[in-house]
Formats: C-alpha cells, sequence, structure tokens
C-alpha cells in the first residue's frame, strides 16, 4: 500500500510546515483569485488543498471536477480565511504533486453534502449515496456495535458458529422465501426465518454457548422498522434460566451503549409483565421516555354508546390544546388499531368540553380524573380488553409525537416479561405460539384450563418503543415438544414430516436450554438516532421489497425456469 500520510480529518495547526501526502474524493473545487482550491474528501473528513498557478500541476487541478479520485504531496501551511467548522479548518495543504487516479461523471445526487434527493433515486445510486457523510456515519456505527457486541460476547465465552442458509420450511410465524430445487423438481430449500432450530441442535450437540450474527429472511410486509432480510445476534445457552439471558442481554447492551455511545446504561432494566405493558401502556412494547398511562374507571358510566364496550382512559396533562383535526387524526388511529373509536373530554376553566362532556358533572370529573384545567381526557372503547388497550397504546404513541413529548438521545430500557405462551390469530383462525412452538411454559401451567391463560418462559428487550430482541427458554424433552405440537393443532404425520428431525434429536439426551435474538438493524436504528431501518443498511430493499440498485426481484432466462422445473417443456423448443 502507499504511505499515505494522513486521513483528510486529521491535519490542524501543529502540523505546520509538515509534508504531508493525502489522496481522496474532490468535494469541491473552487477558482479564486487564480488559486485553485479544492476540497479533499474521504471518510475521515475534508482537507483544503490549494494549488497556485505556477504550479505545473495548476492545469490538471483546473480540471478537476467532483468526485474525481486523486492523491496530492504538499505542505500543511496557515490558511488565510478560517473555517472553524472543520476539523482540519485552519489549515490547507500547498501542492507540491497531484495526481490523478480515476475521473467521474457527473453524479446524480449530491454526496459531500448532505442533500435531499428522494429515497428512491439515492437507493438506486446508493454506493453514491453511501459516500455521503451522514451514511457513512450509520455504517461505520453498525461496524462498532457489532464489533462491541461481538466481543462482550467471546469475553463471557460463547463461540461464533454459522448456520446454514439453504434449510426446511418449517411455517410457522411469518411466510418462507423458497429457493427450488434444480436435482428435485417440486421440492424447495426454505432461507431461515431465524436459526432457531439450528442453534437449538448446537446446544444437543453440546456446545453449551452459541452466538452468531446471522442473516435473517421474512417474506413479510415492510414497514419503517422491517425489511425482507435482517440481521440477528443470535444466541443460544445450557443449562441457564431465564434470568441468565436477562443479564447476559443487560451486559451486551451496556457495554456496547458505553463503548460506542459512552452512555452509561443503568441495569437491570425496568421489568413489565406482557399484562401490565399492556393495561398500564396499551403495547407490548412501550416506549417509556414520556408517561401517559392507561386507567380504568370503576364507577358505572351512563353512556348509551359505550355499554357494553370495554372502556379505557388516558389523561394528557394540557392536551386540551389539540385541535379538532389533531383529535381527529387520533381518532383514526383508535380505528385502525383495533379500537371502535375515541371519546374525550376537555377540561376547561369552569366547564367541560368535548363529545364527553354531557355525560360528566363537572366537579364529579375533576375530582374522580384529578383533572386540572387545560387537561383533555381520552377515551378509548372496543368490544374486548385487548382490543380497547391496543387502540389507546396506538393514541398514546402519537400524542407523545404531536406534543413533543420526547428529547433527543433518550434511551429507555425495558423488559416485557411473562407473555402468554398462545394467541388467536384471527388471520389462521387458530391458536399459533406467541413467540414461537419451541418456547417453553411457565414451570406451574395448567394444561386443563384456557389455553390462551398460559404463560411462557418467554420475554422481549424493548428499547423506546421498539422491540429489539425476543427470546424464550426452551422445551428440551421430545415429549413436551411433540405435544406442544399438538396443541397448535398440527396432526402427527405433519409433525414427523415437519419437525420429526427435532422430536428424534430432542429424545437423544437435550440439555435444558434458553436464548435470544437481538434485531441488529433495530438496535443501530435507535443508537444513531434514526426512524428508518433502511438508513442502517447498506444495500436495503425499498417500502415495496425492491432492489432499485441491481433491478430485483427480475425475471430470469427461460433456460433456468426450466432447469429448476418451475416451467415444463424443452429449452430448444
Ligand atoms: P423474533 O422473531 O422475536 O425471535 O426476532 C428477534 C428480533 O429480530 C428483529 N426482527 C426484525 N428486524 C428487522 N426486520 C424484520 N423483518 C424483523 N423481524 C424480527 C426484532 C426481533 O425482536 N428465533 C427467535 C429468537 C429466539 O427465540 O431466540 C426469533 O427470531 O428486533
Amino acid at each position: 500500500m502507499k504511505k499515505y500520510t494522513h486521513n483528510n480529518n486529521s491535519l490542524t495547526i501543529a502540523n505546520l510546515q509538515e509534508k504531508v501526502y493525502l489522496k481522496g474524493w474532490v468535494a469541491k473545487k473552487r477558482n479564486l483569485g487564480g488559486l485553485v482550491f479544492v476540497d479533499l474528501r474521504d471518510r475521515f473528513g475534508i482537507t483544503q488543498l490549494v494549488i497556485k498557478p505556477d504550479n505545473k500541476y495548476y492545469e490538471l487541478a483546473l480540471n478537476l471536477k467532483s468526485e474525481y479520485v486523486i492523491e496530492a504531496k504538499g505542505t500543511v501551511i496557515e490558511r488565510e480565511s478560517k473555517n472553524n467548522q472543520l476539523k482540519t479548518g485552519e489549515i490547507e495543504i500547498l501542492v507540491e504533486e497531484l495526481v490523478l487516479l480515476n475521473d467521474a461523471k457527473q453524479i446524480p445526487i449530491a454526496v459531500s453534502y448532505d442533500d435531499n434527493s428522494l429515497e428512491e433515486t439515492r437507493l438506486k445510486y446508493r454506493y453514491l449515496d453511501l459516500r455521503r457523510p451522514q451514511q457513512q456515519r450509520y455504517l461505520i456505527k453498525r461496524n462498532e456495535i457489532t464489533q462491541a457486541i461481538r466481543k462482550e460476547l467471546l469475553r463471557q465465552g460463547f463461540y461464533e458458529f454459522e448456520t446454514p442458509i439453504l434449510g426446511k420450511s418449517t411455517p410457522e410465524g411469518a411466510r418462507d422465501f423458497l429457493v427450488p430445487s434444480r436435482l428435485y423438481h417440486g421440492q424447495y430449500y426454505a432461507l431461515p426465518q431465524s436459526p432457531q432450530i439450528y442453534k437449538q441442535l448446537y446446544m444437543v450437540a453440546g456446545f453449551e454457548k452459541y452466538f452468531q450474527i446471522a442473516k435473517c429472511f421474512r417474506d413479510e410486509d415492510l414497514r419503517s422498522d422491517r425489511q425482507l432480510e435482517f440481521t440477528q445476534v443470535d444466541i443460544e445457552a445450557s443449562f441457564v434460566s431465564e434470568e441468565d439471558i436477562i443479564k447476559l442481554t443487560e451486559d451486551i447492551l451496556r457495554t456496547t451503549f458505553k463503548t460506542v455511545l459512552n452512555i452509561d446504561v443503568r441495569v437491570p432494566f425496568k421489568r413489565l409483565t406482557y399484562q401490565e405493558a399492556l393495561r398500564k401502556y396499551g403495547s407490548d412494547k412501550p416506549d417509556l421516555r414520556y408517561n401517559l398511562e392507561l386507567f380504568d374507571y370503576d364507577k358505572k358510566l351512563n353512556i348509551d354508546f359505550l355499554e357494553a364496550k370495554v372502556v379505557r382512559f388516558l389523561k394528557v396533562e394540557n392536551g386540551a390544546k389539540l385541535s379538532r383535526k389533531e383529535l381527529a387524526e387520533l381518532t383514526d388511529t383508535a380505528k385502525k388499531n383495533h379500537g371502535e373509536g375515541l371519546a374525550f373530554l376537555k377540561c376547561e376553566t369552569d366547564k367541560l368540553t368535548g363529545s364527553l362532556s354531557k355525560y360528566f358533572n363537572y366537579e364529579t370529573a375533576v375530582k374522580d380524573f384529578k383533572l386540572n384545567v387545560g387537561d383533555l381526557l381520552l377515551v378509548g372503547f372496543a368490544d374486548q380488553y385487548e382490543k380497547a388497550s391496543i387502540s389507546l397504546g396506538a393514541v398514546r404513541k402519537e400524542l407523545a409525537a404531536k406534543l413533543n413529548l420526547i428529547q433527543a438521545d433518550q434511551f429507555e430500557f425495558l423488559w416485557v416479561v411473562d407473555f402468554p405462551l398462545f394467541e388467536y390469530s384471527e388471520h389462521q383462525q387458530r391458536l399459533v405460539a406467541r413467540h414461537h412452538p419451541f418456547t417453553s411454559a411457565k414451570k406451574d401451567a395448567d394444561f386443563t384450563g384456557p389455553l390462551t391463560e398460559i404463560l411462557a418462559n418467554a420475554y422481549d428487550v424493548v428499547i423506546n418503543g421498539y422491540e429489539i430482541g425476543g427470546g424464550s427458554i426452551r422445551i428440551h424433552n421430545s415429549n413436551e415438544q411433540q405435544k406442544m405440537f399438538k396443541l397448535l393443532g398440527l396432526e402427527e404425520k405433519t409433525i414427523k414430516e415437519r419437525f420429526g428431525f427435532l422430536i428424534e434429536a430432542l429424545s437423544y439426551g437435550t440439555p435444558p436450554h434458553g436464548g435470544i435474538a437481538l434485531g441488529l438493524d433495530r438496535l443501530v436504528m435507535i443508537m444513531t438516532n434514526t426512524l428508518n431501518i433502511r438508513d442502517v443498511i447498506a444495500f436495503p430493499k425499498t417500502q415495496n421489497a425492491r432492489d432499485l440498485m441491481m433491478g430485483s426481484p427480475n425475471y430470469v432466462d427461460l433456460e433456468q425456469e426450466l432447469e429448476l422445473g418451475l416451467k415444463k417443456g424443452n429449452k430448444d423448443e
């Protein structure tokens, strides 16, 4: 490698008169009073070069354009007009030698300075978009976060092992991506939704402590915190309890926040049971950066349209200032999130206003709900407790944004524990495993009562309202695993076909085990303070599941389809 002496963010007044050798991209070129000034950029920063008219490279300097790649030798001198925005802003390099390493076409997006091109254009030219300083910061932080996590896991004696990408479709949860087999037409491999079963098999094999920074694939509808392929920090350990995995995860997050952001995270994190989270915040991943707690009212309401409904309340201090339009938007949110509507009371100086005002006496309402002038009381309702809570939970989240309740650089960590083992899927019209079917029930679980009341040894870690990770203590007994599949409505034959290998593996002396997976992309997103998961993934898919740069998904040659048995016929026809 060439001996470049410095990066473009390192030279200061302390280096005056030093001979230096730099390289980088032309971020900007100016021609002022006969002198050519070049902002030379690399991933660290910018250094200004100056080329005088008597320099033999002057012609070359005059012809430089944005994004040309150059190298320069010269002497560090003090600048006349200093730029205190730049670390190198007090100096410039008086160039003695200049070499053009490569030229560049006119670029379709601005890269040196943050620009506001459409995201679609940025994703089409992602390799240029990634030159932008902000994008570079995201990905470099991602690297730091990954390394800090890996270091902590290695320190705690975990092995980093891989698992196959071509696996078997065992539908549970999301939709699988399938890969047609060339050798066995009509048969498919599946890409892993997570390495769940393989990591359990590492435990069967006796490795005790496994982790992997693993790619996972789920054919789901995309959201701002969801991608088709994403990365998990996947962890599994044997002879551990829920407390061990919780402690390990806290160690990982605490050291990572300290190393990367120099932030001291308080451990242990707060904990809420799933039921408490739902009751207080209407969410299984509540954002605790602001208060706003849901509550119930134990007096009978004589309100005709709320008869036979589950009604939940949310008091918003100083919320009466919300406009009619904002309240309509909140009502929409309630309805889109399983609620049937949103009613409200505003507390004014000596009267109540709002859709519920005629049902309440001023003094009673002020006393019962501890209202102050300017407060708003929101009332969410639905036919079920869970639905009423979730709808008001969504309203709570939107209120925080509308009322600016969130401060920057605030991180609230939380464990949600005691999840139900099963849940009813309206989509599939049957009971499904809430976490996954390998999760064990609490020790004293009663399988003779309603299955939806059984609690699981499952836990989620939440930061600022995002589910950052989830895990469980697994079923390690073969018969119990079989029983679980049966409870989920799987026929004996299906169990054998899909999971026979696992049932068998569990029968050869499997240690008790459990683990967790952290969503690395989401964690990076939170630690870099962006709301868009695509920002922290180098080559993401759009919200419409396309790679605009490569142009995928795409049609393939007929020959490939014939070979894979996806089309019938002869390729010469
Ligand atoms: P789970 O399905 O909860 O658990 O996933 C773990 C974490 O992965 C992240 N995540 C995603 N991130 C981006 N895009 C997605 N589509 C996406 N889906 C999930 C979330 C989530 O908390 N095998 C189990 C873990 C275990 O039991 O050990 C699992 O995959 O941050």
